[in-house]
């Protein structure tokens, strides 16, 4: 297969590479989503060697991180936006993309039914049900990808006073006051999802990334977000008081058995 892979790899380097574009601020939407692509690719191989499969499944995770946010870049140029509630749901499009291309039929039909689920289910509030442990292992495994690498990239506007220099793409769905809508206070102390669809403010988007933390499959994972000290660093930033702090002590509570797992 890696043979298949590296034709793949080119394919979609110079697909993303298409998408340059003189305008300023698409081309930095452009470059996010590429570098974002790489990193989860890499995350996708490490993810799954940590969990010691074999070599066939370390190669059908790269094809999955690859790949599942091709329909980003077609997102991003016929609609300028990489929100799915103001254009189209991306995953579909990255599904669209993919069955577009000839190579993919040299994957066995069950490896690419997974890829397809995994992709398909990379951006639900849960996975579908399915029959298939397997597909149901790569799409977790893509999901946990894709948050650490999300982590990273909202990291550098975690600060308050950064908040001015945070691209539309990521601020979209909400102002910028750093305070906390009382439904969101609500949904975090008592360990449930938030709905991203309701962010009103700053300090909502912040408690939809910790909220995450619950939906973290895998012990490497959490393991990765803590060494880099993304909790801490969204946790030092959110408005503090006696709720909040319930709600942090939950999650840190949570946080500690996920390492516990392996
Ligand atoms: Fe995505």
């Amino acid at each position: 297969m890696r043979e298949l892979l590296n034709r793949m790899h080119e394919w979609m380097t110079n697909y993303m590479k298409s998408f340059y574009t003189d305008d300023e601020e698409v081309q930095r939407g452009i470059l996010i989503k590429e570098t974002h692509t790489g990193y989860v690719t890499a995350n996708c191989v490490e993810l799954t060697k940590s969990l010691r499969l074999q070599k066939h499944a370390v190669e059908l995770a790269e094809i999955i991180g690859l790949f599942h946010d091709a329909g980003r870049f077609r997102q991003y140029s016929l609609y300028k936006t990489f929100n799915d509630a103001d254009s189209e749901d991306h995953a579909e499009l990255s599904l669209q993309v993919i069955d577009e291309l000839e190579f993919f039929k040299e994957l066995s039909a069950e490896d690419f039914a997974i890829v397809k689920f995994a992709i398909q289910n990379h951006n639900k509030k849960t996975v579908a049900p399915t029959d298939s442990a397997r597909k149901f292992l790569f799409a977790k495994i893509l999901r946990d990808a894709d948050k650490l690498d999300i982590y990273r990239v909202l990291e550098p506007f975690l600060a308050q006073e950064n908040v001015d220099k945070m691209p539309n793409f990521i601020k979209a769905g909400g102002n910028l006051v750093a305070n906390i809508s009382p439904d969101f206070v609500e949904n975090f102390v008592t360990g449930k999802q938030a709905d991203y669809r309701k962010i009103r403010t700053n300090g909502d988007r912040k408690i939809v990334r910790l909220m995450w933390l619950y939906d973290i499959n895998f012990a490497w994972t959490m393991r990765k977000i803590v060494e880099r000290g993304y909790i801490d660093k969204i946790v030092s930033n959110l408005p503090m008081d006696e709720r909040i702090a319930e709600g942090v002590r939950r999650l840190k509570a949570h946080v500690e058995n996920k390492l516990k797992e392996f």
